[in-house]
């Protein structure tokens, strides 16, 4: 009744004589908000945690938006009391981090990432969104735009690596697969840009750390990825944990007012990460929890996750002048207008029979089936190793192989291991499998078996040692200062070795791990991330060859930790290296201080990455010929077209991700040695040639130089178009 007056009251709105019409959205919010309360509107600024008992905080008309709830009956019970029992009848938006899948879980997002392919990646959250909004949750905390260039930090796992374009175009794929075409559909999900911003430069990879990142590298690299996502409609925004030069984001209104509200026109709603607010009074820049919720409203924020200030203070801050009402109404209307783009005034119930049916259906399974099959990046394959064609009788052995929970990664909350198909369930139907777990999890230490793992493999055709990082070794907090494998894993990829025998390793891990010495102990490595509920059958289909590895590094792979950290697309130093440096190894004594080399290289890890970004094997090869641009020269206006010839010069059938980098050769400020700017997974038949192209407006060549200013400088440029971040030859043009 309640519901059906306001909307009368906002058609009457519509219709006023002389007015011109509003956004029908505004109209409501508008009238809704003319007749709250003070109390009622501090109330939708307040999200509390549904693991407790939520009942009388919402009969008591306290909160606006619950986490953590997934019981849809209970769902339905939370908003019946909302629209049924409170004055206003505001129906509660129910949020969850719905990561990378809700019951079906794809892989986390760094092995997304590693597809290359956004509307994979965008039918992946479709499909989460599909399952997660059956039980009633219409707003998940992704995705996670966190550029990360230090594997340390675990929640590298959560992110889509250390690249601003390819992070902003996974970004934007799951936006549009999380909320769909039409936000006010019931299966439309909101999206939660996070963490606004910079969180992935904690220094040393200490989850939480301050980070020290000037205006232009924000502008330049950490927030085109956000831009990206909020283009594409992003729903909401969280803030960060973190601090920036010594302000915290969740008390910056530089970044939540002047850059997201005034540059980017932002008319979505942005919430706090869990507790951020308070966190100010740890940071030392609020003296108590009062004065971090005057800082946070006043720089911006709409919704307190979890700190309780809102609730507990705010009234008491508007009295006092420290908080106007306009600023509460801005935030209001922000929260308000989400519920009513979600249509959740009209439509607040969920059919709570129906929601186990949405999840699992084939339909699913088989998406992230191939979303973990094409996540998996073939890092070696010597002899042609793989695929396993003439073996019968494989070697089944690691702590990864038979791991249902593992295997899934982090941030599964509504995933449900029974459900998972490892490796060893799926290579049992491909395979006579002999099954020999030499460790019982990946940090396990023990030696004990791993003879016998290694005769077990003298009696096979060959070794599938699956190793990697069980799924609490990475996320939230969940940082590392060691990038080896943990436990005896690298002692057993070396035993099963002695067995003379093919030895294919398979790592299933949360993040780039130093797997070098790894490489030197075996024949073929696949390399997956954590794959998620179907990662067995994938591992099955890549090993077996019935579909070939197409993966890329979405983040460059090191030879040690100490390089960290260490990305493809850096400045140049005024001493770059020249790869003709003298090692620890060769420098004879009292050699001369400037005999070795003078560069910035490491003396005993050398300069180079083990793997570059955007690299990749398959069971075939690709030459990349012809590459030509439509002309030398071009206006700011104009659009670059550059063409290619793409061969597959192998025996078998693949797809191969093709890149196109650039370089700005001078600029107002130094550039990058390389960026990102297109990709295409591009499928060939053996012995295939396809004519292709890539088109770049030169508009996209923009950055934030010496005057702060986004625009393209005119000067020399170069591109390569190549497989991988490190080969091909480049072209040089010049914009005018
Ligand atoms: C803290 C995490 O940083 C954030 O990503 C997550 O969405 C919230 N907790 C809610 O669980």
């Amino acid at each position: 009744m309640k519901n059906l007056l306001s909307a009368i009251c906002a058609a009457a709105t519509l219709l006023l004589p002389g007015c011109t019409p509003k956004d029908p959205v505004e109209a409501r919010v508008d009238e809704l908000l003319s007749r709250m309360t003070l109390s009622e509107k501090i109330a939708q600024m307040n999200q509390l945690s549904g693991r407790t008992d939520m009942r009388e905080a919402v009969a008591g008309g306290t909160v606006g938006s619950i986490l953590n709830c997934v019981d849809p009956a209970e769902i339905n019970e939370l908003q019946r009391i909302a629209v049924e029992q409170t004055r206003l009848g505001i129906p509660i938006l129910f949020g969850r981090d719905v990561i990378h899948g809700f019951r079906t879980i794809f892989p986390i997002p760094l092995g997304l990432a590693a597809t290359f392919d956004p509307a994979l990646v965008e039918q992946g959250a479709r499909i989460a969104a599909v399952e997660a909004t059956a039980s009633g949750i219409r707003w998940t905390f992704s995705p996670m735009l966190d550029i990360a260039r230090d594997p340390r930090w675990g929640r590298v796992a959560e992110g889509s690596g250390e690249d601003p374009y390819l992070d902003a175009q996974m970004g934007a794929a799951m936006v549009r697969g999380y909320q769909g075409g039409d936000l006010s559909s019931p299966d439309a999900m909101a999206a939660c840009v996070k963490h606004f911003a910079g969180y992935g430069a904690a220094e040393g990879g200490r989850d939480y750390n301050s980070t020290m990142i000037s205006e232009r590298s924000l502008r330049n690299t950490y927030l085109p990825p956000f831009k990206a996502a909020i283009d594409a409609g992003a729903a909401t925004l969280m803030t960060s944990f973190n601090e920036i030069d010594g302000i915290p984001s969740t008390g910056n209104s530089f970044l939540l007012r002047d850059i997201l509200r005034d540059e980017w026109g932002f008319d979505g709603m942005v919430v706090t990460d869990w507790n951020s607010s308070g966190e100010m009074v740890a940071h030392g820049f609020a003296a108590d929890l009062k004065d971090a919720t005057r800082i946070s409203v006043n720089a911006g924020v709409d919704m307190d996750m979890m700190s309780h200030g809102f609730s507990a203070y705010i009234e008491e801050l508007v009295r006092e002048g420290k908080i106007s009402v306009k600023s509460i109404d801005k935030a209001v209307g922000n929260i308000l207008r989400l519920k009513f783009r979600l249509g959740l005034f009209d439509n607040p119930y969920v059919d709570a029979s129906a929601a186990a049916q949405a999840c699992y259906t084939p339909e699913h399974l088989q998406a992230a089936k191939l979303a973990a099959a094409e996540s998996a990046i073939l890092l070696q394959n010597h002899g042609e190793v793989l695929p396993l064609e003439n073996a019968r009788r494989i070697l089944v052995t690691g702590p990864m192989a038979d791991a249902p929970y593992e295997q899934l990664g982090t941030w599964i909350f509504d995933g449900e291991e029974e459900h998972t198909v490892t490796p060893l369930a799926a290579l049992r139907k491909r395979f006579e499998v002999v099954y020999v777990p030499a460790l019982a999890y990946s940090r396990d230490n023990s030696t004990a078996h791993l003879a016998e793992a290694r005769a077990a493999a003298a009696g096979c055709d060959a070794a599938v040692v699956f190793v990697g990082e069980e799924s609490i070794l990475s996320g939230e907090a969940h940082s590392l200062s060691s990038l080896d494998l943990q436990g005896s894993q690298s002692q057993l990829i070396a035993e099963v070795r002695r067995s003379g025998k093919p030895v294919v390793v398979v790592v299933m891990a949360g993040r780039p791990l130093t797997i070098e010495r790894d490489l030197a102990n075996c024949d073929a490595m696949l390399y997956m991330f954590h794959p998620g509920t179907m990662g067995g059958e994938a591992v099955a289909d890549l090993l077996t060859g019935c579909i070939a590895p197409s993966g890329k590094t979405p983040m460059t792979f090191l030879r040690e930790a100490g390089q960290v950290p260490y990305y493809y697309n850096h400045n140049n130093s005024g001493r770059p290296c020249k790869g003709n440096e003298t090692l620890l190894a060769d420098i004879p004594l009292k050699a001369g201080q400037t005999s070795l080399g003078n560069t910035g290289f490491y003396l005993d890890s050398g300069y180079g990455p083990l793997f570059p970004f955007g690299y990749g094997l398959s069971y075939t090869t690709f030459v990349y010929s012809n590459i030509r641009l439509s002309k030398q020269r071009y206006g700011t206006d104009e659009t670059i077209v550059v063409e290619y010839d793409l061969q597959n010069t192998g025996h078998r059938s693949g797809t191969e991700v093709a890149q196109l980098y650039i370089r700005d050769m001078v600029g107002s400020t130094v550039r990058p040695v390389k960026e990102l700017k297109r990709f295409e997974r591009v499928s060939l038949d053996a012995g295939q040639s396809r004519h292709l192209r890539f088109e770049l407006p030169v508009s996209e060549l923009a950055f934030w130089g010496m005057d702060m200013q986004y625009r393209v400088e005119p000067g020399a440029f170069r591109l390569w178009v190549a497989g991988d971040s490190a080969s091909g030859e480049p072209v040089e043009f010049e914009v005018l």
